[in-house]
């Protein structure tokens, strides 16, 4: 079996920390005893691109036991756990191709690798697998039955490929499960995330002006938990709803260019590109800590940064120090990579187990009934949603209330008013 990974004599430590993971996972372990059982994706050999951590091994192993040959790469050159890998690839015989801090080339290298096993399904993180797919591979359609996305930035992509009538095969767009977005997204990125900038940073949050850029589900966790923590936020929004419900939720909401001469900590979470530049850097703070945790590398334009400073070195791991012509430094952390992966350990398993969950049921669901499908990008059916609710409510030891007879029939009724 072929692989390639940072070094093997890791897989010790990636195997505990996989089954410390799994104690978080209930509703996948759940999900994993019943693929064993009954193999619902016997036969598929299927192509993973996901961030390489703990709650992804659990992920494999458990489309594994449901009979499917999984290849995994990453989705993020910076979001390897190498001792994960080592382990996926050494004691649970998954073919993984991943090393944390790979060069474009080689996570290229590592996409084309997982391609060449032919696979019947995708499942992206970001749809970087996708668009290889459709740009260099197209062969590769003819066998490809369908697929999934984790994220919302893929999601987008995929959406514009459906627009423009070119995707070649249908996507579940994993994300949009209310199980995955409202808690991910928001509990997962918001703790992680500023999990991410304390690790790389040890700043004290208390008393700090935290700049907030983007204020969709994943912004929305990072303002709550960054206050949590005692941190003045400032949200920056360019969508006038979304800016009016970061007002509502208490939080300053204001221009970048306003922002940027007062904040010591901006964390750019879009999805769009440059939302960070010269402009802005030209007015920030000495001191002031530059993040991202949108899913790629786009969102501050480090180049510019980086051409603009007189100085640049290392000063701490995933902290680099740019200094200005006027003397300033301001510190950009993770290679503005999403910095709750390259810094912290990504999500916590008790939410990736909903997201996973999710992406189980979905390869499952595409074994199907990818046959009926368009080439459009589906949701996720919502039997399959509330189920994922339930079994993590169960496993949570929270019990909620049924509708009576009388309110059913109230709720179906258009007569009975005031
Ligand atoms: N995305 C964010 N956190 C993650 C995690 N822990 N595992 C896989 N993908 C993630």
């Amino acid at each position: 079996m072929s692989y390639d990974v940072k070094d093997t004599g890791l897989a010790a430590k990636g195997e505990l920390r996989i089954e410390w993971a799994e104690m978080e996972m209930p509703v996948l372990h759940q999900i994993r005893e019943r693929f064993s059982r009954e193999k619902p994706l016997a036969g598929m050999r299927l192509a993973a691109c996901l961030h390489v951590t703990t709650e992804t091994a659990n992920l494999a192993i458990t489309l594994k036991a449901g009979g499917a040959d999984v290849a995994l790469c990453a989705s993020n050159p910076l979001s390897t756990q190498d001792d994960v890998a080592a382990a996926l690839a050494t004691t649970y015989d998954i073919p993984t191709y991943a090393i944390k801090g790979e060069d474009r080339d080689t996570y290229y290298r590592h996409i084309h690798d997982v391609l060449d096993t032919k696979p019947h399904l995708t499942m992206d993180d970001g749809a970087d697998t996708v668009g290889v797919i459709h740009e260099e591979r197209k062969d590769l359609a003819e066998t490809i039955i369908g697929g999934t996305e984790e994220t919302t930035t893929g999601v987008i992509r995929l959406r514009a490929m459906a627009a423009d009538g070119v995707l070649m095969y249908p996507i579940v767009a994993v994300n949009d499960a209310a199980t995955k977005h409202l808690f991910d997204n928001r509990y997962g990125t918001g703790q992680s995330t500023v999990d991410g900038i304390v690790r790389a940073t040890n700043r004290l949050l208390a008393g700090a002006r935290f700049v907030v850029a983007g204020y969709g589900w994943c912004g929305r966790g990072v303002a709550m938990r960054a206050r949590g923590m005692g941190a003045r936020v400032i949200v920056c929004e360019i969508d006038p709803i979304r800016a009016l419900e970061a007002t509502m939720d208490g939080y300053d909401v204001m221009p970048m260019p306003d922002a940027a001469p007062i904040g010591d900590i901006f964390c750019t979470l879009t999805g769009n590109t440059q939302v960070l530049r010269s402009e802005h850097f030209g007015l920030m703070k000495d001191g002031a800590i530059i993040s991202n945790s949108g899913h790629f590398n786009v969102e501050i334009d480090l180049e510019d940064l980086r051409r603009t400073a007189t100085a640049v070195r290392q000063v701490r791991e995933f902290v680099e120090e740019c200094t200005m012509p006027d003397g300033r430094r301001l510190y950009v952390l993770g290679d503005g990579r999403l910095i709750n992966l390259a810094a912290a350990e990504g999500h916590p398993a008790s939410v990736m187990d909903m997201s996973f969950a999710n992406q189980a049921l979905c390869s499952e669901y595409m074994v199907r009934t990818a046959k009926g499908l368009d080439r459009k990008v589906y949701s996720v059916p919502d039997e399959i949603d509330r189920e994922i609710a339930r079994l993590k409510l169960a496993a949570m030891g929270i019990r909620i209330d049924e509708l009576t007879p009388a309110q059913v029939k109230y709720l179906n009724s258009w007569s009975e008013g005031t």
